[in-house]
């Protein structure tokens, strides 16, 4: 099979936010227990934090992490998570039915992302609580007055404010497994009512309002319109969350989910700027795509024979070289998105529907999706081109399924990174790319995910899913199901 790229140095999607390569970190399993923190292990530095499990997010360069959630938030006190860990409560924890220690907060969580080089994207909680938990919050984190919440920051040792820009306010409440979900129009008042406040404490931050839980929501669209029009002038971000699950092992409709995702994307684009046109407004609003992954959901949480535990081993998906493929293809969606999507999280980070896994006392180590979230992270950073791809199609109930997903990356600094999954189990493809505008071109890299099995996992005894080099020839080949990035140098 024959395929081909067209594209111009003058026709541009956008610029990239780099912020769409963020990643998210709940309390919720060992994610936190076991994952980012475990005092005892032997790479743990004089905070608890294990450092292997640090030198991995580091090469995923993650420059935003959401926390503490997720469902969690929706039940959490983050006062719970501050000052002295000894007089800490020890929580029933009723989004995961888990036992909640609080031995991690906002303490130690700013002072992680720090160390891991990276940014805090705080959720508030607006399932049990409301704007003045809200507010304080905001004034514990970022304050520099001289009042209570502030003063209560440096009395518990942090002297200068964490400065966290980002804020979600509240997760997933139009879902009923949310703890206090809301419906549409309470959850635009109360969502209204909190960002004035947060904004009069620090009018710096930008703020996300929950769109739908996922686009199979059956009020999605309602939702969206209903919370915008209560919050269109406070908040910056709607958010958007979906997990993809092959479900009835049909991998060819498994990796066209990428094309519901973009639907996903424009829909909701399309919703606020239905918004904006009714308020006559010249505010755009953004998406804040803070959830996205594969995850098979296997109700596991609802189903603990024993509840109130800490940390258990909750949602620890072992992920196959087919969910690797979707992964890039979705990071692609992102980034042919970038006008109008400005943060992304891949959900989550460590140990939980994660990139990275741990052991107890053990070793950490990467699954197949971390390699397509890499390459994309430190390479696909830049401005995105207009692709015009002709190639194959495959028919999935009824839609045509371009057999390639492609990106193409303007990093300004003379590379065009070219993002590419052939989606065909059989056939591999010659990819032509005719890519005008830029003086010399030539390939210098190749790098290929490729698995005969389509099913193979990683384990902390063999990564048999790693990126390979492809010798450079005069021709393109993309092997049948194989993510690829091409490094293209121009004078
Ligand atoms: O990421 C796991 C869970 O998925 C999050 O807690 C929730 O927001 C979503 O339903």
């Amino acid at each position: 099979m024959k395929a081909k790229i067209s594209a111009n140095k003058d026709f541009l999607v956008g610029d990239i936010d780099n912020r769409i390569y963020g990643s998210f970190i709940e309390h919720l399993g060992r994610a936190v227990y076991g994952g980012i923190y475990e005092p005892e292990h032997p790479t743990a530095d004089e905070c608890g934090f294990r450092r292997d499990v640090i030198d991995l997010v580091k090469e995923l360069n993650v420059p935003i992490v959401r926390y503490p959630g997720g469902n969690f938030v929706s039940g959490y006190n983050w006062e719970d998570g501050i000052g002295d860990k000894a007089k800490r409560p020890r929580r029933m924890e009723q989004a995961w039915f888990s036992l909640e220690t609080n031995e991690v907060g906002i303490d130690e969580f700013q002072e992680w992302a720090k160390r891991a080089n990276t940014e805090v994207m705080m959720a508030v909680n607006l399932g049990t609580r409301g704007p003045d938990e809200a507010r304080n919050c905001v004034e514990y984190c970022n304050s520099s007055t001289d009042t209570h919440y502030a003063n209560l920051r440096r009395a518990n040792g942090f002297e200068k404010p964490f400065g966290i820009k980002v804020w979600c306010l509240g997760n997933e409440m139009d879902g009923d497994w949310q703890i206090g979900k809301k419906t549409a129009e309470e959850y635009g008042r109360i969502a209204h009512e909190t960002a004035k406040v947060m904004k009069w404490v620090d009018p710096s931050i930008e703020l996300v309002a929950c769109g739908s839980s996922s686009q199979n929501m059956s009020t999605f669209g309602e939702w969206e319109l209903t919370v915008l029009d209560h919050t269109y002038d406070d908040i910056d971000y709607l958010s958007l969350h979906c997990y993809y699950a092959n479900y009835d092992n049909d991998t060819p409709a498994f990796l066209a989910k990428a094309e519901e995702m973009d639907r996903f994307v424009k829909g909701a684009v399309a919703f606020c700027d239905a918004i904006k046109a009714k308020k006559h407004s010249k505010k755009t609003i953004n998406l804040s795509f803070d959830e996205w992954n594969v995850w098979t959901q296997d109700g596991a949480w609802e189903n603990q024979k024993t509840p109130w535990q800490k940390a258990p081993r909750l949602l620890e998906q072992k992920y196959t070289f087919e969910d690797a493929l979707l992964i890039g293809c979705m990071l692609m969606v992102l980034q042919n998105n970038c006008d109008r999507v400005k943060m992304g999280c891949l959900a989550q980070l460590v140990n939980v529907i994660a990139p990275i896994f741990t052991e107890n006392g053990g070793p950490a180590w990467v699954q197949t999706i971390f390699y397509p979230f890499m390459f994309a992270s430190n390479f696909g950073r830049g401005r995105v081109l207009q692709a015009k791809l002709e190639c194959n199609t495959y028919d999935n109930k009824g839609e045509a399924i371009p057999y390639i997903m492609n990106s193409i990356i303007d990093n300004g600094k003379g590379e065009l990174i070219v993002y590419a999954v052939n989606r065909s189990l059989e056939d591999d493809i010659e990819l032509e790319l005719a890519i005008s505008g830029y003086d010399g071109i030539t390939a210098v890299e190749h790098i290929e995910l490729y698995s005969d099995d389509i099913k193979a996992v990683n384990t902390k005894d063999n990564c048999a899913i790693k990126p390979a080099n492809v010798p450079l020839k005069d021709k393109i080949i993309l092997k049948k199901h194989s993510w690829n990035m091409v490094r293209l140098q121009y004078k």
